[in-house]
């Protein structure tokens, strides 16, 4: 057992991960965007907190994660920085803040990491944004790739579907694990793609690989808190195991909120001055 469970409550850092992976013990990753949760996300033992981009479906109500902005994703950064104590904070640069060049990647992220707090960045993307990744690790930053379906794509991809089925696409991400992993990313996130492939993958790197929607055989998994606990509707994908209906519990409560109001049940005697 990890993290809160086995009261071991130091600070997990990037060389712990790579313990972890060596020593076969799996990685619990799953998202936060604001200190509330992530306080609850890391008092549970969570090993990596991602402020994600999915911020932009999930707190924005955006259809993709196209339009959140530096700006968006620092906020969300420090927010949730300020309530984790163990967790790694890994802060999700958003589109736009890193394709464009090198240069501005590093400006992007050295900002980024300045203004928020977060333990590390992640970046979309292999071979096309390689010297992006290079430069910045460089600038002393740690940075978690990102391949598969990587969801500031999806205007090219054009669904979200399971990526890398076919042999060249396969063979072209395996080719961009290896590049990530020789410019000095500690982490790997592979996103809905083939089982067997994430297995090789994860068994040539000798980084951690974290998995969504690619099944067990990697060294660690990762889903959006909104999803896992079920405050999301309208999204089942296979790889989405649900362990609470928020939804409900919270619809209840709040439906119940406001008969008490209505009929003059809140407040009682004991719940005013
Ligand atoms: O933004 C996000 O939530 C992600 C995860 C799905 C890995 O990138």
């Amino acid at each position: 057992m990890a993290g809160y469970l086995s009261g071991d409550t130091r600070k997990v850092t990037t060389h712990r991960l790579m313990e972890m992976k060596q020593r076969g013990e799996k990685i619990s990753m799953l998202t936060s965007y604001d200190y509330t949760v992530a306080q609850i996300v890391d008092g549970a033992g969570v090993d990596i907190i991602l402020v994600g981009d999915s911020a932009s479906n999930v707190m924005a109500g955006n259809a993709t994660t196209l339009p959140i902005t530096v700006d968006q994703m620092i906020y969300h950064g420090k927010s949730v920085t300020r309530g984790v104590k163990r967790a790694l904070v890994v802060l999700d640069m958003p589109f736009g803040s890193y394709q464009a060049d090198p240069y501005d990647g590093v400006k992007n992220a050295i900002r980024m990491m300045k203004e928020s707090h977060a333990d590390s960045l992640k970046l979309e993307g292999g071979e096309e944004v390689i010297d992006t990744v290079r430069r910045i690790i460089g600038a002393g930053i740690p940075v978690m790739g990102h391949l598969g379906l990587t969801p500031q794509s999806i205007n090219k991809f054009g669904t979200y579907g399971v990526r890398a089925k076919d042999e060249a696409e396969a063979n072209k991400l395996i080719h961009d694990a290896h590049l990530l992993e020789e410019a000095g990313c500690f982490a790997l996130v592979l996103e809905k793609i083939p089982a067997k492939l994430a297995e090789r993958v994860a068994s040539e790197l000798t980084i951690p690989v974290i998995g969504i929607g690619a099944g067990s055989k990697v060294d660690g998994q990762v889903l959006v808190v909104a999803d896992m606990l079920g405050m999301t509707q309208g999204f089942s994908p296979r790889f989405l195991r649900r362990y609470a209906d928020l939804h409900t519990v919270m619809t209840d409560a709040i439906g119940q909120y406001v008969s008490d109001v209505k009929s003059c049940d809140f407040p009682n005697e004991s719940e005013q001055y």
